[in-house]
């Protein structure tokens, strides 16, 4: 008997709360797509009934529509498509909250129509992703994944004057593509490290160009001068397959590409042509077109380092990514001002 209440009690708590004033109102419904640092949970779990996805794949679109229905809020990842279909068949949705800052898989035209508002990550992981940009220019410039494999298989016979040979990194000149966050965060870190700066990007940072003594370039004149080519760019229309067959034949001989942005900013088929032919030297990569397939070329060259989208993955970057979207999705369930709101428009179509 006594447990039965107690149940009972425990549901009902789950679905309703105590207002400010004093009346129950049901709590509204959250998904969030996979498990995601707890204190980011936790920020929901508070004021929500929550269902967390808790395998280690991406939900299908049938089963993310299905486990989404009837909520108020969702918070995504990456890897979730959030296309007009899923957010047609979710009438009740008011907020998606990206765990990332990239927002490239949600179609944000469908969602400012339907008055739901976006949210993602920015700031948190800025640092965790330029320290993994400059892991991977050491990496594919010292050969580090090339020569821990030939230690491993017992291929070593001992030092050598002329063993793993690299390029060096000092005095190289870095060229950043797209300086938001990320890209001055990389700035920063390059010029620490004795790197020449140059950029391309729409606007002018003229803090960098005096404080690192950076020089912004067109794209082409950067591709042709930097020793280290780096991408920082969202993905958008205009940026998919910005670095393409053309822009690496204007790459130097001697140069490497270092992607941590999205994948579909490079040609993929292109790029595994130019790094086969040595048309440029090598890549370290950290995200692809398809993820998580890669191109078969791309996995038997020893001139590229290849990453599993890892460059926000510090457990600092990642708590914080969690808190914030959580927060972001609080502000939007509450109607208080989005921290981190994408699409302003969608305030337009609310009803
Ligand atoms: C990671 O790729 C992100 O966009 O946060
Ligand atoms: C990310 O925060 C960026 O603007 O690059």
């Amino acid at each position: 008997m006594g447990k039965y209440r107690n149940v009972r009690y425990l549901d009902f708590c789950k679905t309703f709360f105590l207002n400010k004033r004093e009346k129950y109102v049901m709590k509204k419904k959250l998904l969030i797509t996979r498990e995601i640092p707890e204190a980011g949970i936790t920020v929901l779990r508070e004021r929500y009934e929550v269902v967390v996805y808790e395998k280690e794949t991406p939900l299908k679109k049938e089963a993310l529509i299905k486990m989404a229905s009837g909520c108020d809020g969702i918070l995504t990842l990456l890897t979730d498509k959030i296309d007009a279909e899923i957010i047609e068949a979710l009438p009740t949705l008011k907020g998606i909250a990206n765990y990332a800052v990239g927002f490239d898989n949600i179609d944000i035209n469908s969602a400012t129509k339907r008055g739901i508002a976006v949210s993602n990550t920015p700031g948190v992981l800025t640092d965790a992703t330029a320290d993994l940009t400059i892991a991977l220019i050491f990496a594919v410039a010292r050969r580090v994944v090339e020569a821990d494999q030939f230690t491993r298989t017992g291929k070593w016979k001992g030092w050598g004057p002329t063993q793993f040979l690299g390029a060096d990194v000092r005095g190289a000149t870095i060229g950043i593509v797209g300086l938001g966050k990320i890209g001055t965060a990389v700035a920063n870190l390059a010029h620490g490290i004795g790197m020449k700066v140059v950029y391309f990007n729409r606007g002018e940072n003229s803090d960098i160009e005096s404080s690192l003594n950076a020089q912004q370039l067109p794209l082409e004149e950067l591709l042709s001068t930097a020793d280290f080519v780096t991408l920082h760019v969202p993905l958008t229309k205009e940026t998919e397959h910005l670095m393409g067959e053309k822009e690496f034949k204007t790459m130097k001989e001697t140069a490497y590409l270092i992607n941590t942005s999205r994948g579909k900013v490079v040609d993929e088929g292109a790029l595994v042509t130019a790094l086969k032919e040595n048309i440029i030297a090598g890549a370290g990569l950290d995200v692809y077109e398809e993820e998580p397939k890669i191109n078969p070329g791309l996995l038997k060259l020893d001139n590229v380092v290849l990453l599993p989208h890892i460059a926000s993955a510090t457990t600092t970057a990642r708590t914080k990514m969690a808190v914030m979207a959580a927060e972001n999705l609080v502000a939007i369930l509450e109607g208080e001002n989005i921290p981190n709101l994408v699409n302003p428009d969608f305030r337009k179509n609310l009803k």
